[in-house]
């Protein structure tokens, strides 16, 4: 089995890692766009291009491609899958479900990129699962570059952490693949006050949902 993996720097990598810890028998093509990264200050029109642009080497190649970006996938899956209607996408969108399942104080906070934030699929996702909850969305615009440059101000990430906590939030998603890497950091300032859902924890059920289906 041939698994393909795109993101715009090393979110993909944590989505790369952990299909590789479920899928041990299978190949991984990761591709990322380092170059152009960071992807959610742009446009749509310039998320698309890029995003076929870096997958090009990998199309045609995979029994399935995760688009492991949120910011990506908000703005191209429906693009791509058009396109290129042989093709067997999975895209990446902020887990607004679960959260809605397990919030209690019917608070969640959404870190994710500003185009994330701002895109039609997160909408219709806030209407469809959050319409009775509270739904912070702190700016957390620098943290996909802080990660990708392995420059991290920590303190910026638990200011952010400690106001959502202090707002009621008590289940926080994880809405960029990027932030999988400062996770720790956000669960020791979290304690037992928020559940943190990351995607990478859910992406091999899907995947083995996809192919088998
Ligand atoms: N990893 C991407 C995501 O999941 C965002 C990083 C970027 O802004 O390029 O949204």
């Amino acid at each position: 089995m041939i698994l393909g993996v795109f993101d715009s720097g090393v979110g993909g990598k944590a989505i790369a890692d952990s299909l590789t810890k479920d899928f041990p028998e299978a190949e991984i093509k990761y591709v990322h766009d380092h170059d152009h990264m960071p992807y959610g200050g742009r446009e749509e029109s310039e998320i698309i291009q890029l995003t076929e642009a870096a997958l090009q080497p990998i199309l045609g190649a995979c029994d399935c491609i995760v688009i492991a970006c949120n910011t990506a996938t908000a703005a191209a899956i429906e693009y791509l899958r058009k396109a290129y209607p042989h093709e067997k996408f999975i895209g990446l969108e902020p887990m607004i479900k679960p959260a809605a399942e397990l919030t209690k104080s019917g608070v969640i906070a959404v870190c994710a990129t500003p185009y994330t934030l701002q895109s039609g699929r997160y909408e219709a996702l806030k209407n469809e699962y959050a319409n009775n909850l509270t739904v912070l969305e702190p700016d957390c615009h620098e943290w996909a570059t802080m990660i990708e440059d392995d420059d991290l101000d920590e303190h910026e990430v638990e200011n952010i952490i400690q106001d959502v906590l202090a707002k009621g939030a008590d289940v926080i998603i994880l809405a960029c693949t990027h932030y999988h890497w400062i996770k720790e950091l956000i669960l020791e300032e979290v304690g037992d006050k928020a559940i943190v859902l990351d995607p990478s924890d859910a992406i091999s059920r899907r995947v083995s949902e996809l192919l088998k289906g």
